[in-house]
């Protein structure tokens, strides 16, 4: 599908932090096929990443001609020249994706102020900052798009970091207000809620996961694949979504449609009703 032919797309956090899966050439995150997704629909990708080299190998694997801009999302005005940027590069503006966030590991009894302070900057205040840069250019044209990379842990308590849930909550109260204030005037904002993905992150931080006990607790029993974000964020972009604005869409493989939480399914079912 080419729904995104002529539109120029900004993904902030596109580069990819781990190691590939086995048999995987490039690192894959969701950042990184999001960026890939964008530009085989058609656009004109700019990949903003902490690290260059990150966001120029996803730039390298694009289908289209794009730019890597180094960018801090922890520095306000780092995020502001990454999106003047990429207005300078595409000419305008008509999505932009908020990928980037950082997980801390702090619960309330020793959450510290420098580990909230952190987490906000990123996963908080670095979209609202990306997302008024951006809006100027994109109430001028009458048009665009933001896609927020959000998580379940914004939704439902993953009992591990304090400020990740609640700076993933705030994000998606960012995307509400984008949504809900100017959408009479040609701007939609939504989210995407993941749940375990299968992410370069994911493997660096918990390793690789090859018999799959990150996704044993997951209705569909695996985890997501970072392909399968960004097929969700390329939906959200595009006007098969002209009407939907403000909206969170899971994507968790059925964990938050589960009440309570599926038990892990044993390794190698031997009852017929494991599997029914
Ligand atoms: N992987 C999961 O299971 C999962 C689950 C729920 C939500 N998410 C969300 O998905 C998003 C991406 O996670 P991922 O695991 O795919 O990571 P990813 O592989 O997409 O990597 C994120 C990228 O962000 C970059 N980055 C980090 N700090 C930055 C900064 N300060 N400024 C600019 N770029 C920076 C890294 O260099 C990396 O290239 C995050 O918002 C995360 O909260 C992931």
């Amino acid at each position: 599908m080419r729904r995104l032919e002529g539109r120029v797309a900004y993904v902030l956090g596109g580069g990819s932090d781990g190691p590939a899966r086995p048999g995987e050439a490039l690192p894959m995150g969701n950042g990184r096929a999001i960026a890939l997704r964008l530009a085989e629909e058609g656009a004109t990708v700019v990949v903003g990443d902490l690290v260059a080299e990150r966001a120029e190998a996803t730039v390298a694997h694009l289908a289209t001609p794009g730019l890597a801009v180094q960018v801090d999302a922890a520095d306000p005005d780092s995020c502001r020249a990454a999106v003047a940027a990429a207005l300078a590069h595409g000419g305008r503006l008509d999505v932009v994706v908020g990928n980037v966030g950082v997980s801390g590991r702090e619960p309330l009894k020793v959450q510290s102020l420098d580990d909230w302070a952190f987490a906000d900057s990123v996963n908080v205040r670095a979209h609202w900052l990306t997302a008024q840069a951006a809006l100027a250019p994109m109430l001028a044209q009458g048009s665009g798009a933001f896609v927020f990379v959000g998580s379940t842990a914004g939704v439902y308590s993953s009992r591990r970091s304090l400020s990740y849930e609640a700076t993933k909550a705030a994000q998606l109260a960012v995307m509400r207000h984008v949504a809900v204030r100017y959408a009479d005037r040609g701007i939609r904002a939504n989210a995407v809620v993941l749940g375990n993905i299968d992410s370069a992150l994911v493997r660096r931080e918990f390793g690789d996961d090859p018999g799959e006990a990150r996704g044993a607790v997951v209705p569909m029993r695996r985890q997501g694949r970072p392909e399968e974000a960004a097929g969700a964020v390329a939906f959200l972009a595009s006007d098969d979504a002209g009407y939907v604005t403000g909206q969170s869409l899971l994507v968790d493989g059925g964990v938050s449609a589960a009440w309570p939480s599926p038990p892990a399914l044993p390794a190698t079912p031997t009852a017929p009703e494991a599997t029914a």
